[in-house]
C-alpha cells in the first residue's frame, strides 16, 4: 500500500519580520520589506513542487491594530507589491486571488486586487490566495449570516445546512482544505487563520523568521508531511 501524503495545499502564517529586522537593528519595516521579497522567492519554488495551492497570510483584521505608522508602511508596501506582481504572476502561469474584508482596505488597494484576480483568472499551475485584512472568525460569522438570510427568505431549509453548504459560503470557497499548514517565527498559535478549513490540516512550526525561511526548509517540510500518517484530511 502506498502511504505517501500527495500535498495540494500549503498555509503559511508568514510571522518574524519585526524581529528579524530588530535583531538586525533596523526599523520593522525593513523586516516587513525583506518579507516581502520572500513571498516572491516562496512562490516561485512552490510552482516546482507541484503544490496547486499556496494560501499567505499577509495581514489579519487584528493587524489594523498596530500603529499608524506601521500599518502605513505595510499598505505602501503591499501597493508596490500589487503594482510589480501583475508580470510575475502572468509569467509564471498563476492565478492570484485574495481573501479578507476587503471593504476595510482603501479603494486603490481593492481596485488593484480585483484587476489582478480578472488578468490571472485563467492561469493555472498555481493558485496563489493571499489572505489580506483576514480574521476567520470574521469570515465564519459573515457565513452564518448569509445562511441565517436565506433560511429567513425561504430560499435554504434548515436541514439542507451541511458542512459542504458552509463551506461554500467562506472566501475560500472552491479551494480544497490546507494540507499543511506553516508557521514561522516559533509562536505555536493559529492567530485567527482558516480556522474551520484546517480541522485536519498537518501543522508545523519552525523558528525560522519568516525573512530567512526558503526553498531548502520548505522542501524538508513536504517531505515530512509526506511521510506523516494522516487523519480524514486526505484529498
Ligand atoms: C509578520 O511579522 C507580518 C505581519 C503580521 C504583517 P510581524 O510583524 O508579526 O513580526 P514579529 O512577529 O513582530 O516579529
Ligand atoms: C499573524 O501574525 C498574522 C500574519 C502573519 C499576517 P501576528 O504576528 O499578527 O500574530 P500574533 O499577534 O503574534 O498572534
Ligand atoms: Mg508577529
Amino acid at each position: 500500500m502506498d502511504t505517501t501524503n500527495i500535498c495540494n495545499h500549503i498555509a503559511i502564517i508568514m510571522d518574524g519580520n519585526g524581529r528579524w529586522a530588530k535583531k538586525r537593528g533596523m526599523p520593522r519595516t525593513y523586516g516587513h520589506k525583506k518579507g516581502a521579497e520572500n513571498v516572491v522567492k516562496i512562490t516561485r519554488s512552490m510552482k516546482e513542487s507541484g503544490v496547486k495551492y499556496l494560501t499567505l497570510y499577509a495581514f489579519s483584521t487584528e493587524n489594523w491594530q498596530r500603529s499608524k505608522d506601521e500599518v502605513d508602511a505595510l499598505m505602501q508596501l503591499l501597493n508596490e507589491y500589487l503594482d510589480k506582481e501583475l508580470k510575475e504572476i502572468m509569467e509564471n502561469n498563476v492565478r492570484i486571488i485574495f481573501i479578507g474584508e476587503r471593504y476595510m482596505l482603501s479603494e486603490d488597494i481593492q481596485k488593484k486586487m480585483l484587476y489582478l484576480e480578472q488578468e490571472s483568472a485563467k492561469n493555472t499551475d498555481l493558485t496563489l490566495c493571499i489572505a489580506l485584512s483576514y480574521g476567520s472568525r470574521q469570515e465564519i460569522l459573515s457565513a452564518v449570516k448569509s445562511i441565517a438570510t436565506k433560511v429567513k427568505n425561504d430560499e435554504l431549509k434548515v436541514e439542507d445546512i451541511t458542512q459542504e453548504s458552509f463551506s461554500n459560503e467562506l472566501y475560500t470557497k472552491g479551494i480544497p482544505d490546507p494540507d499543511i499548514l506553516i508557521r514561522t517565527s516559533g509562536e505555536q498559535r493559529i492567530s485567527n487563520y482558516l480556522l474551520w478549513q484546517i480541522a485536519y490540516t498537518e501543522l508545523f512550526f519552525t523558528n525560522t523568521l519568516w525573512p530567512d525561511f526558503g526553498k531548502d526548509e520548505l522542501w524538508d517540510i513536504i517531505k515530512k508531511f509526506s511521510s506523516r500518517e494522516r487523519r480524514y484530511g486526505k484529498n
